[in-house]
Formats: C-alpha cells, structure tokens, sequence
C-alpha cells in the first residue's frame, strides 16, 4: 500500500521533473571506474564541508553584528551566550581549514593520476575557479570578527594593490570603500562573504560536476585508464566500471564517518589547533592604532604569502603571488608525458612532483614565520622550485622511460 503510494507519487514527480532520471544520469547508472582508493574520498568531503559551511554560516548570520562598533563584541556574544554558539562558531571556523585541506588534497589527487588531461580540461579549469573563490570567501570572512589579525592581515592584503602603478592606489581606496580599512570595508565584506561568494561558489560546484559527468567523460582514476573506451559487458556497465550508488555512496559513507571523528576531534578538544585555525592575535579587539609585531595569513595561504615577500620588488612581488595561483590553470598544457597516471610516469616526473609538495610545504611554513634574510633566501630558493615545476614541464615531462599502462584497471 505503502510502496504504491510511493511509485505513484514518484510517478506524478517524473511527469513533471526528471528526478529519476537525474538519479540515475548521475547516481545509479552513473559508472565509475572500480578502482578508486584514498585519494577518491576528498571530491565528496570537499561537498560536505560545503554544506556544513553554509549551514553553520547561516546560524552564525543570525547573531553576528557587521558593524565594526559591535563586530568583535556579536562573535564573544556568540562563543559565550547564544545556545550551542560555540559550536556553531567552531564548526565553521575549524571548517574552513578543513575545507582548504581536502581541497588541497583533492588537488593533489588531480596531480597525481593527470586528471587534469584531455578530456577533463575544463573540469580542472572550473575546480581552479572554486579554488579562486574559496580563496576570496576565506579572506572576506576572516575579516569579520573584527580582531587584530583580520583588520591588519586584510590591511597588509588590500595595501598591496597600491603597488600596481598608476591605478593602484585609487584601486586599493576602491576596493576599500575608504582610506584605510574601516566599518564601510566591514559591510562590503559581509556582504560579499555571505551572499555572492556562496552563490558563485555553489554554482561552480553544479557545474563541476556536469563537467565530469558528461557524456563520454566520468571519472578518471588512479591508473589513468578511460573506462568509457571499453566495450560493455551484459549488464551494460563498462568492464571496469560500477554505478556509484550503492558502491560509491557507501565507501564515501565511511569516509565522511572517518572524517568526522577527525574534525569533532578538533572541535572539541583544539579548535583553535594551536593558532593555526584561529590566531592567537584575533583574540584582542581590531586597533587601528596598533599594528601587531607579526601579521601572517591563515596556513592555507602563506606559501602565496611568502612567495611575496621572496621577491624584493613590491610590484614585481604581487605579480609572483598572484601567477603562482594562476599557473595552476594552465597545467593540462603543460603536462606531455605520453602516460596520464604516476603509477606509469618516469621516475624523472615522480622526482620532481615530490620535490614540488616539498617546496609547497616549506613555502606553507617559511610564510608563518617573520622574515628574516636566511629565511627568504630559502623562501626565494623554494619558489623558484615552484615556478620551474610548472614552467619546465613541457620538458622534463617527455624525459625518462614510462611504465606500460596495462589494458585493464589495476585492484
Ligand atoms: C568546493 C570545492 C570542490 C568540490 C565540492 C569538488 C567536488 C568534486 C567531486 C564531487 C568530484 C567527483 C568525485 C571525485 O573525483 O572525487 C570532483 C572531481 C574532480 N575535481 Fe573537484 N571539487 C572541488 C574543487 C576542485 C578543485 C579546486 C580542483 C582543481 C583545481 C578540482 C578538480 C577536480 C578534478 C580534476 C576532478 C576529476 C578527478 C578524477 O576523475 O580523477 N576540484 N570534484
């Protein structure tokens, strides 16, 4: 009785909207490849922290002042009398580290197993476009509690614009809505941290996915093979393929459970995580009398933020900064090898992509501490490291003896 109350409504639905169709174009009968690992866990976290980040957003909206007379004093409100405020606050906080560590491993899945190739181009370019605006959503919202680290870190960010000639200036007092950071730059920031930033984000994600889901394209996997080159077997399915729901749907199951456990962890027992997800100096009111001895980003941007300060020249510095995020969009022309995956790459590749995660995490590290000579010389010696990953590519990505890629997927 049940059951064909059920079929009928789902029925009526279907006339109306294509709802199972949808299930099944990207659940049912969407076919992956039967090989995924590890790496394979982070697209579906990155969706979940999405979604723990507006939901907590929202509560957090019903409490917090975006006025720079009341900013700091709404977010104290907010950790010590609003019911389970604490939570919510450290939810999203803890949150947008979290955030940026799948995203980076997410990435780096990307990198590993050449993701990024013919025929997934655009997906890669369209991630590096959610990459951008999670960067934009993380500074609009550090600047909201308005502590010492948020008025200064978006001083120090939004100063740097003035180096650009000519336009530099005007553009920094711009982008400011005033001379220096005030209530004015807080409303805008509000504004776009809650509202247009999301909107931008999420749609990127939608089409994200219809990039991968596509026709003919679906899922890479970690030995670089195109399942959807296969013949089909009785069922139908590709021979080295299954329907993501119930295979899929259940090992992110467990992912997301693992995931959990780790980020309650954190939550309850280190949110702050010893400065590194909040800073200390964000504790104390924003003073723009006073600026703080060490002004450093948030971990996720400072190898960014010390490529800056590698380069002597203000100008030349913002140009650095800014082409080491962008030359990640232009990676799937930069990559020849003939093979896509590292399992089958020459160990000349292999070499030289451990050497680049070295140079990324020590340019992490370099850009948290304060800035003494022998320390950006290691910085300026990492970033050329960076930069030559990329731009020596074309080349080092034909040398050396590939692996043959078998016919079918690896177990
Ligand atoms: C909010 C952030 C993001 C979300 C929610 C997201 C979501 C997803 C999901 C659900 C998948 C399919 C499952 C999987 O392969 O893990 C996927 C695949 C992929 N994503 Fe993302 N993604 C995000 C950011 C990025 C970024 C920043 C990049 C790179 C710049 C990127 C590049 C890719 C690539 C290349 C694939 C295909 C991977 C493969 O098939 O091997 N994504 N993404």
């Amino acid at each position: 009785m049940m059951k064909t109350a059920l079929t009928a409504s789902l029925g009526w639905i279907d006339a109306r909207f294509p709802l199972t169709k949808m299930w099944n174009e990207h659940l049912a009968e969407y076919y992956a490849p039967k090989n995924f690992n590890f790496w394979y866990y982070f697209g579906s976290l990155a969706l979940m922290v999405l979604v723990i980040q507006i939901l907590t957003g929202v509560f957090l909206t019903m409490n917090y002042k975006p006025d720079a007379a009341a900013a700091f004093a709404s977010v104290e409100y907010i950790m010590r009398d609003v019911e389970w405020g604490w939570l919510i606050r450290y939810l999203h906080s803890t949150g947008a580290s979290f955030f940026f560590i799948t995203v980076y491993l997410h990435m780096f899945r990307g990198v590993m197993y050449g993701s990024y190739r013919k025929p997934r181009e655009l997906v890669w370019v369209i991630g590096m476009l959610i990459y951008l605006c999670l960067m934009a959503e993380a500074f609009l919202g550090y600047l909201l509690p308005w502590g010492q680290m948020s008025y200064w870190g978006a001083q120090v960010i939004i100063s740097l614009y003035g180096a650009i000639p000519y336009i530099g200036e005007p553009l920094s007092v711009w982008i400011r809505g005033d001379y220096v950071i005030s209530d004015v730059t807080l409303n805008r920031f509000f504004a776009y941290h809650v509202i247009s930033v999301p909107i931008i984000l999420l749609a990127l994600v939608v089409v994200h996915i219809l990039a991968l889901h596509h026709t003919g394209i679906g899922s890479n996997n970690p030995d670089g093979i195109e399942i959807k080159k296969q013949p089909k077997n009785e069922k139908g399915w590709y021979l080295d393929g299954i329907p993501f729901h119930p295979y899929y749907t259940v090992k992110d199951i467990f992912g997301v459970v693992v995931f959990l456990i780790i980020f309650c962890g954190i939550i309850f027992y280190a949110p702050e995580f010893g400065g590194y997800f909040l800073e200390h100096a964000n504790f104390v009111p924003a003073n723009p009398m006073q600026t703080p001895e060490h002004i450093a980003p948030l971990w996720f941007f400072t190898p960014f933020y010390a490529i800056l300060r590698a380069v002597p020249d203000k100008f030349l510095g913002v140009i650095a900064m800014f082409a080491a995020v962008g030359i990640w969009f232009v990676l799937p022309w930069l990559d020849r090898s003939p093979v896509k995956s590292i399992r089958y790459k020459s160990p000349i590749f292999k070499a030289i992509l451990a050497l680049f995660v070295i140079s990324f995490l020590a340019l992490c590290y370099l850009g948290m501490q304060s800035a003494t000579p022998i320390l950006t010389n290691f910085a300026r010696g990492f970033s050329v490291i960076y930069f030559a990953f990329f731009l020596l590519m074309p080349f080092y990505s034909t040398w050396g003896q590939c692996k043959p890629v078998p016919e079918r997927v690896t177990s």
